[in-house]
């Protein structure tokens, strides 16, 4: 075939399949096939030793001057497809400034938490204050300064965490404090009438864990000494508080109960959030559920850290803190509270 036809033929084909050609990837492939060393055009180029010095003139200008042309139009496909890949990668990073921002994972505070805030809020804006105790305490303030002397029958009411050290020089024992009232005595230690305080934190007491006991709770305590302080008091500062927690329209109950620390002693239950006082089975049947225990401050109790009996009245009451959500919210085991399972503890 005539030399000028194959190379005619040559470049329409090459140029033909370079114009089609989409991708940057796509490009080696036609480099290869078309000015590669087994290409068409190199053959052509390397047969030229073969030839006449005339043909070799001719046909090495025509194939080089075809060489160079491929060249020249690969180099310029080749940057009008980088080009081209570059813009579009760069718009599909574009950065739509008027989406919402990603929102960054936000802890929040324990339901238990939430509940003893709220708690101690409502009595502080009744003028109490809000005081910590030591978790590991000595016996003498959890039951002797509390009228529970060392063989009173109410200190097995309690199931106690002993710690295993030897008493003290004055023969304390020490103990994981089965309640928050020990805070009452070491108050009264320390300050003088009158006196409002509450005391939050976490109580211990030996026994087995299921739906509705833990060995490790929270409870929140109350005190109230001054001169004049009575029992109407006590429940108008329990009721005031009932009407501002669970709300305006339910009623609450007192009813005669025992603690060694007080006398009288009280127990107050809120009408049933769920059957309001039908009777359900979250209150278990009696239409009204406890929420405290409370009474008049003991005499002795009072004489134990020298504040005058006779002067002096108080009241003062202790609440478990982690009934009141469970109470709120309708949860069936109170054993949720502490599995540290976010899905749970998220909804709230
Ligand atoms: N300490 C009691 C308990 O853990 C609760 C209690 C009852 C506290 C009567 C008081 C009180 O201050 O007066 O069950």
């Amino acid at each position: 075939m005539d030399i000028r036809q194959q190379t005619a033929d040559l470049r329409k084909k090459a140029l033909g399949e370079l114009s089609a050609i989409e991708l940057l990837a796509g490009l080696e492939s036609w480099r290869v096939r078309y000015l590669g060393k087994k290409s068409q055009l190199t053959e052509i180029l390397r047969g030229l030793a073969s030839l006449s010095i005339e043909e070799r003139k001719e046909v090495g200008a025509i194939s080089n001057t075809l060489k160079v042309e491929l060249e020249a139009a690969f180099k310029a496909k080749e940057e009008a497809l980088r080009e081209q890949e570059m813009t579009s990668a760069a718009s599909k990073d574009t950065i739509d400034t008027s989406l919402p921002g990603r929102p960054f994972p936000q802890g929040h505070l324990h339901p238990v938490s939430q509940a003893m805030n709220e708690i101690a809020g409502i009595f502080t804006g009744m003028g109490f204050q809000v005081l910590e105790g030591p978790e590991v305490e000595w016996d003498y303030y959890n039951f002797d300064m509390l009228n529970m002397p060392k063989e009173h029958p109410a200190r097995a009411a309690t199931d106690t965490f002993w710690i295993d050290t030897p008493p003290n020089e004055r023969g304390w024992r020490m103990l994981l404090r089965t309640h928050t009232s020990p805070m009452q005595v070491r108050t009264m230690e320390k300050t003088r009438p009158p006196i409002r305080i509450v005391v939050p934190g976490i109580v211990h007491r030996y026994e087995a864990t299921d739906a509705t006991h833990l060995s490790m709770f929270n409870q929140i305590e109350g005190l109230a000494v001054d001169e004049g302080i009575g029992m109407a008091d006590l429940k108008g500062t329990l009721h005031e508080f009932a009407r501002r927690f669970f709300g305006l329209d339910r009623r609450v109950r007192f009813r005669c109960d025992f603690f060694p620390y007080v006398e009288p002693g009280a127990e107050m239950a809120v009408e049933c959030a769920v059957c309001r006082g039908e009777g359900c089975r979250l209150c278990g049947g009696s239409g009204w559920i406890e929420v405290l225990g409370s009474g008049m401050v003991h005499p002795s109790v009072l004489e134990g850290v020298g504040i005058d009996s006779r002067k002096y009245s108080g009241f003062a009451f202790g609440m478990g803190i982690e009934r009141v959500p469970l109470l709120r919210y309708g949860i069936e085991d109170i054993r949720l509270f502490y599995g540290s399972d976010l899905r749970f503890l998220r909804q709230f």
